[in-house]
């Protein structure tokens, strides 16, 4: 997948630093060649001796090197590269590079460089969510930067969260889709996302509980194996991804207009919780208390099935996957559902409170196909998305 790519492999001062080893060797698996440069505090970690004998290179350190210098400077070092990653990137790192900083060997690389930055975020929870490392992270992916990662889970600090690296096989997979190398390269894929809101009146609404985490994070996995992917979402809690088209909606009916709108595509995933009625009478003006003491009555009318409509219409793309959120006899209704709706799969969750998965950051599916239900240990919706989108791409590729 790497075959012949030259990666710049910039190792960050974080506990994560020792999957940077890992990184290198799979790098090589795929037929990469990984140059390294340790930052100060990466070599508090990692020993430039195991990353020297593992990259089968020189290890790049200080920025005033006089023998460096003389063999490639660094302004050539960093364009020499096909892609500049940098893993773990601690948070310090990434307010360097977000102003622009160049006071040691990385971060003038990366102020150097003509390539594209991959980073791999490794860090605290608490920082990872501090208003200023979110301020970062907006200026980096505004400047053309690529994530990968932070997964959520227990940290080596002993709080739990995101911010732990990604797997250094996930950042293999989104180096290959940076360099345009991934399965699902030159693939269109449509993936609705979050709530739909249906207007009672100009200020009011019916909605509900889903945040668009599962939608965000299979659309940014889709991405990382190099898919094109519109996006299609309601007003969701969770942001969208960088690096996709994004169509904002708020109804089922406009959610059902831009993703016909979007197709053609070789694959479309349903993660909407589109809402199934909306107010047939939904009034122009606030509706107003009277006096009289009685309340408005509501009715409904039916939204479009955009799943069934897409499924069974003109143009059906190659793979239609559903959602399926159910609160009892999750198989059996997904399984027929999947018959209903005429998807090729069903993705199946228990939405019972008890579970805390509908908003929550963890999801426990049943992947349902035409050959059978296949239960997947409950994981976070960032692994759920990267499975998922692995199978699509095995499904779909070629
Ligand atoms: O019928 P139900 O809402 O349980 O089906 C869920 C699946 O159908 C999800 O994939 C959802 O995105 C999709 N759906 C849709 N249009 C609707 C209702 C649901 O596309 N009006």
């Amino acid at each position: 997948m790497l075959s012949g790519k030259r990666i710049l492999l910039i190792i960050g001062g974080g506990i994560a630093a020792y999957k940077a080893l890992e990184l290198i060797r799979l790098i090589q698996k795929a037929g990469g060649t990984v140059t390294p440069v340790l930052t100060r505090a990466g070599s508090e970690f990692v020993t430039p001796l195991s990353v020297g004998a593992l990259a089968k290179s020189r290890v790049h350190e200080a920025l005033f090197d006089l023998t460096s210098e003389a063999e490639m400077g660094h302004i050539e070092l960093s364009r020499s590269a096909d892609l500049l990653v940098v893993a773990p990137a601690t948070a310090d790192l990434l307010a360097k590079m977000a102003g622009g900083r160049a006071d040691d060997l990385a971060s003038t690389l990366l102020l150097a460089t003509d390539k594209r930055v991959l980073v791999a975020p490794a860090m605290n929870v608490r920082m990872w969510q501090h208003p200023a490392t979110q301020r970062n992270l907006d200026v980096l992916r505004g400047d053309g930067v690529l994530f990968v990662g932070p997964d959520e889970g227990e940290m080596a600090c002993g709080e739990y969260g995101p911010g732990r690296m990604a797997e250094p096989a996930a950042i293999v997979e989104a180096i290959g889709a940076a360099l345009g190398g991934g399965p699902l390269t030159g693939k269109h894929v449509v993936v609705t996302s979050g709530p739909t809101h249906e207007p009672i009146d100009p200020v009011r609404y019916i909605a509900n509980r889903s945040s668009g985490a599962q939608g965000a994070a299979l659309a940014a996995a889709l991405r990382d194996l190099g898919a094109k992917v519109t996006f299609v979402t309601g007003p969701a809690a969770v942001p969208p991804p960088a690096s996709v088209t994004v169509v904002p909606v708020e109804t089922a009916r406009d959610m059902a207009a831009a993703v016909a709108a979007a197709l053609p595509a070789d694959a479309a995933v349903m993660a909407a919780a589109v809402a199934d009625w909306r107010v047939a009478n939904s009034s122009g003006q606030k509706l107003k208390k009277d006096g009289s003491g009685k309340a408005p009555a509501l009715e409904f009318a039916e939204n479009p099935d955009i799943l069934a409509t897409v499924s069974k219409g003109p143009g059906r793309p190659r793979l239609v996957v559903g959602f399926a959120a159910e609160t009892t006899d999750v198989v059996a209704h997904a399984t027929a559902k999947r018959e209903r709706k005429g998807c090729d799969w069903i993705v199946a969750n228990d939405v019972s409170p008890a579970t805390g998965i509908m908003g929550g950051t963890e999801n426990a599916v049943t992947l349902i196909t035409a050959s059978g239900a296949e239960t997947w240990p409950r994981m976070g919706k960032d692994e759920v998305a990267r499975r998922l989108a692995a199978r699509i791409a095995e499904a779909i590729a070629g």
